[in-house]
């Protein structure tokens, strides 16, 4: 399973990348505002300067909602780097963005999904990754994990190269469960990749291992 990191924020995704894991990043239009990234040209910038910090690819969102906007502007963010992924919401001039790009070559992220059907479409369509929003569900007490054991099953019956990129990821069960469903990829925050590591039999092993070592060593 690919790890994204779901960040605009340069120093964690700095600090992801330096962990040797980190396949990539996807960010959307509140995660560019929430680090204080405005206007057309600092937003473009900000994408180079994050596809000069990661190998993998990173996702950028049309802001446009309208055909022949979204494929103007989808263009734009593709031209950037070839570490591009354009990001476009599961509506239906985003569907038909989608079937042009993938047309072109040009790789795509379907942002927004809630459900098997809009999955099933952004699969036709023929988006390289679809991102279902599982924590978004399990906030409205809806199984977001199970939306993503549903898009599993239907993409394999077909054999969908859709990758599946398991959104709103908020913690370490979720990234668990994702990879024993058998997700592509997730995206989360960079808790969700650290809280990995996590174990205090691990701590409290390490520290004995290190008391040992000192008794015996002096
Ligand atoms: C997906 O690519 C989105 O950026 C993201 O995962 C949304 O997560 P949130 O529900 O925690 O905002």
């Amino acid at each position: 399973m690919k790890f994204f990191i779901d960040t605009a924020n340069l120093d964690q995704i700095r600090e992801a990348q330096s962990l040797g894991v980190l396949d990539g990043v996807t960010t959307n239009p509140s995660l560019m505002a929430k680090e204080g990234i405005s206007g057309q040209q600092a937003i473009l910038d900000h994408y180079k300067s994050i596809c000069q910090l990661v190998d993998g690819d990173v996702s950028a969102e049309v802001i446009a909602t309208e055909y022949e906007a979204m494929i103007e502007e989808g263009k734009i963010l593709a031209a950037l780097h070839p570490q591009i992924v354009v990001k476009v919401p599961m509506i239906k001039d985003g569907i038909k963005a989608i079937k042009y790009f993938s047309d072109q070559g040009i790789r795509t992220n379907c942002t927004l999904v809630f459900s098997v059907g809009q999955a099933l479409l952004a699969a036709k369509a023929g988006a390289t990754y679809v991102s279902p929003f599982i924590g978004r569900l399990d906030d409205i007490s809806t199984d977001g994990l199970h939306l993503i054991a549903e898009i599993r099953g239907i993409y394999d019956n077909y054999d969908f190269p859709t990758q599946i990129l398991a959104a709103s990821v908020r913690h370490t069960m979720h990234v668990i469960d994702c990879a024993k469903i058998g997700a592509d990829v997730m995206t989360g925050p960079l808790s969700s990749i650290t809280g990995l590591l996590k174990h205090p039999l691990t701590d409290s092993g390490l520290a004995q291992f290190l008391a040992d070592y000192n008794r015996a060593n002096g």
